[in-house]
């Protein structure tokens, strides 16, 4: 039974294989945290692990001589307005301005699988044995509002999903103006916080800090997406903690919008973890009968290094948050026009770009910006999606069936969101636009937000899509939104709803991916946002592959991805080989390198094939093969091992084993070159210490190879001759090594 219930003291054990997770009812009815970590035998004496001692100053939670105290107790959900002086997981606002609140145990239910999250994204089990769920039910009796705190703990993975409800059963109405995720208290202050942060170009870096006394976190207010600078996702790593020992714990949210991680240790030394909606510029106003869910947060224990928690994070991720036709499927080759063509083309140098990309291999033409409405730049047009007769004559249906009957599939961009005044979207509803009344509206990319708060705006951009899906031969959707919300302003809501309109906006996007995805299952979807700034578990959901980045360059991928594999798997990255110089970074890089970073995506193109030398083309046709032979390897069955950290040294290194570690590709990646440098070794990480493998590289397209033992791989690793880096070019250089059981 992952959850069990001891009566007596009222504490639930949440277990698997892997994790515990202890909650008690207290003496005062509230819940209290009790451990999250390694998994324990189960025992009836758990109580232990309340303390209390009452010390100066403490509000006592029950009447004296009760020692009950919430300064220190640690809590599952805090409330505003208790003895507890940390900042809480939720704040209500009562009809006669009081934000007292205290919300006791009613009851529970333990189900078997895991319910749905209404209109949200989240985690899910296909068979009611894959988990079980605990939902607790509490009450303020004043007020009548009822809190259901609900806890998912799935057999297979180190895994809790963690989100509350709250439903006004009685008849006031009560806003909420803090409404979070989860919390999660631990007992001591030894670790280090792990961030995923960045900006345009630079998505998901990673970076670590100690813990200290007082506030510390990362936050999103961009509105539109979960934003390039941070990503819904923290950890918390002990300071010895590696990539392969130690533990980590992960918080990673469910979610697109704006978002608050935050970490506050007390002054005991005791960090209280908080993940959820960001509560600037949130309210939600309940009414009676109205219920309120909140995203999904998703807790991850590894005793394993950030490896294990990045490996319990893509499985569960892979598995059971991706849905649908594309989830256990290797993904198309593509070839993306947009670093190719931009806004210049018409139909026929599409239908050129499209023959030669088919003549290599690729297996999916998409068509970027630039097909519809008035669009030659970036000015005009969003909003009107129909194709540009004067580019393109044959029409969207007539250019995918020519493109089809190549022998190659048919993919299309979109800007769903967003909508320019120079469109006839605007000019026909001026009042569809987020904009706040008498305020500027600012500008971003000269473009605007359409307001998906309100439904019938969600409705008719989903009419005009679906139509233009119906009559069209379309696999591929890149779903782009390419500016943050600023002004938040719905003139479809009310003055007391207007807090709203952020994360209802967020939740509109979700209606129109749950209309299409439903309408269209075959379409493979892939988010994109100016680049990285909508990489979220939220997406993943619904589109089971994000673009990285804008930044396409060979080593600042390596980085990028690096970094994203800490939560995302390797099939959810879109990653091409872009041309050189590099539009981002105007740098050089071998195009053996662009490929072999790209590998580990879901590889696709974003160049002029026509423009490169035939030699080049044969390196292409070659890349093609290899992605085909190991795609399943490295998108669909292996397991992802980070090796060696772009961020900390002059290298990066990483390998996807597959199962029974029989097969696998590693990839190793230089800087910048060194002179007369000191000797290179690649420790490589999964495979079986007993088996031989045979080890096969390619240099400037000499093959090599020799036969080792798993044993050696790992713990010597592979000696990598600097004489090849130089031959390969130097900076920038890299080595994919195929490696297979002999
Ligand atoms: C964003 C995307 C790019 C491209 C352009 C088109 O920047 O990240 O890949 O689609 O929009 O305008």
């Amino acid at each position: 039974m992952p959850v069990i219930f001891h009566e007596d003291s009222r504490i639930f054990h949440l277990t698997n294989d892997y994790v515990s997770y202890l909650i008690r009812i207290m003496e005062n009815d509230q819940p209290e945290h009790l451990y999250y970590g390694k998994k324990l035998h189960d025992s009836d004496g758990f109580a232990r692990f309340h303390e209390e001692d009452i010390r100066s100053h403490m509000a006592i939670a029950l009447p004296e001589p009760s020692s009950l105290s919430l300064q220190y107790a640690r809590q599952e959900y805090p409330v505003y307005g208790s003895g507890d002086f940390k900042m809480p997981a939720c704040s209500v606002l009562q009809e006669n301005g009081s934000r007292v609140m205290c919300f006791t145990y009613e009851s529970h239910r333990i189900v078997s699988g895991k319910p749905s999250l209404k209109g949200l994204p989240a985690t899910y089990t296909e068979s009611g044995d894959e988990a079980e769920t605990l939902e607790l039910t509490l009450r303020d009796r004043l007020t009548g509002t009822v809190l259901m705190l609900s806890y998912t703990i799935f057999r297979d993975y180190p895994a809790i999903a963690r989100h509350a409800e709250f439903r006004q059963e009685g008849p006031e109405t009560v806003m909420l103006e803090r409404a979070l995720s989860a919390c999660v208290e631990f007992p001591d202050m030894d670790y280090e916080l792990l961030q995923l942060s960045g900006a345009w170009g630079r998505e998901r870096y990673i970076h670590t800090r100690p813990l200290e006394m007082g506030l510390q976190g990362i936050h999103s207010l961009t509105g539109s997406g979960s934003s390039h600078e941070h990503n819904p996702f923290i950890a918390l790593k002990r300071p010895e903690t590696t990539e392969t020992t130690g533990e980590a714990y992960g918080f990673s949210l469910v979610y697109s919008g704006n978002f608050l991680a935050e970490v506050e240790v007390s002054t005991f030394d005791a960090p209280r973890v908080l993940m959820g909606i960001n509560p600037v510029n949130f309210t939600w106003r309940l009414e009676s009968g109205e219920s309120f869910v909140t995203p999904e947060c998703v807790l991850v224990y590894s005793d394993r290094g950030l490896n294990g928690m990045s490996q319990a994070y893509h499985a569960l991720y892979r598995k059971r948050l991706a849905k649908g036709y594309w989830r256990d499927k290797a993904r198309p080759i593509l070839l993306n026009s947009w670093e190719g063509a931009y806004f210049d083309f018409d139909e026929e140098k599409i239908l050129q770009m499209a023959r030669e990309a088919r003549d290599v291999g690729v297996e999916l033409f998409v068509l970027d910006d630039g097909w519809f409405g008035n669009r030659n730049n970036d000015w005009s047009g969003l909003g009107d999606w129909c194709c540009n007769m004067e580019k393109l004559p044959s029409g969207i249906d007539g250019l995918s069936r020519k493109i089809e009957d190549m022998g190659i599939k048919f993919g299309l961009w979109f800007e769903m969101e967003m909508i320019n005044k120079d469109s006839d979207l605007s000019r026909a509803h001026p009042d569809w636009l987020i904009a706040a009344p008498g305020r500027f509206e600012s500008p971003s990319r000269h473009q605007h937000i359409l307001d998906f708060s309100r439904p019938e705006v969600v409705n008719y951009i989903g009419d005009l899509v679906s139509d233009l899906l119906r009559k069209s031969r379309i696999s591929y959707i890149k779903w782009d939104m390419n500016r943050y919300m600023t002004e938040p302003y719905s003139a479809g809501l009310s003055a007391s709803r207007q807090g709203e309109v952020m994360h209802r906006h967020i939740l509109g996007m979700y209606s129109l991916y749950e209309r299409l995805t439903t309408e269209f299952p075959e379409i493979l979807f892939e988010s994109c946002a100016g680049g990285g700034a909508r990489f979220d578990p939220g997406m993943l959901y619904y589109a089971p592959q994000a673009w990285c980045s804008d930044d396409t360059d060979g080593w600042e991928r390596v980085k990028i991805q690096y970094g994203t594999s800490m939560v995302y798997p390797t099939v959810s990255m879109g990653s091409h080989v872009s041309a050189v110089p590099n539009h981002q970074v105007r740098r050089i890089t071998p195009l053996a390198t662009r490929a072999n970073t790209a590998y580990f995506g879901t590889f696709g193109y974003e160049l002029v094939l026509g423009k490169m030398p035939e030699e080049e083309l044969a390196e292409v046709r070659k890349q093609i093969a290899f992605m085909k032979k190991y795609r399943s390897l490295i998108q669909i069955d292996g397991t992802f091992y980070r090796l060696l950290n772009p961020f900390k040294s002059n290298e990066g290194g990483w390998i996807t084993v597959s199962p029974d570690k029989k097969e696998a590709v590693a990839g190793f990646y230089q800087r910048l070159n060194k002179v007369n440098g000191s000797f290179l070794r690649f420790k490589l990480a999964g495979l079986d210490s007993d088996t031989a493998y045979s080890v096969r590289f390619n240099v400037c397209g000499e093959e090599k190879g020799y036969t080792a033992y798993g044993d050696e791989l790992m713990q010597a690793g592979i000696v990598v001759d600097r004489h090849n880096l130089d031959r390969i070019g130097g900076d920038f250089a890299s080595i994919v090594y195929e490696i297979a059981a002999v």
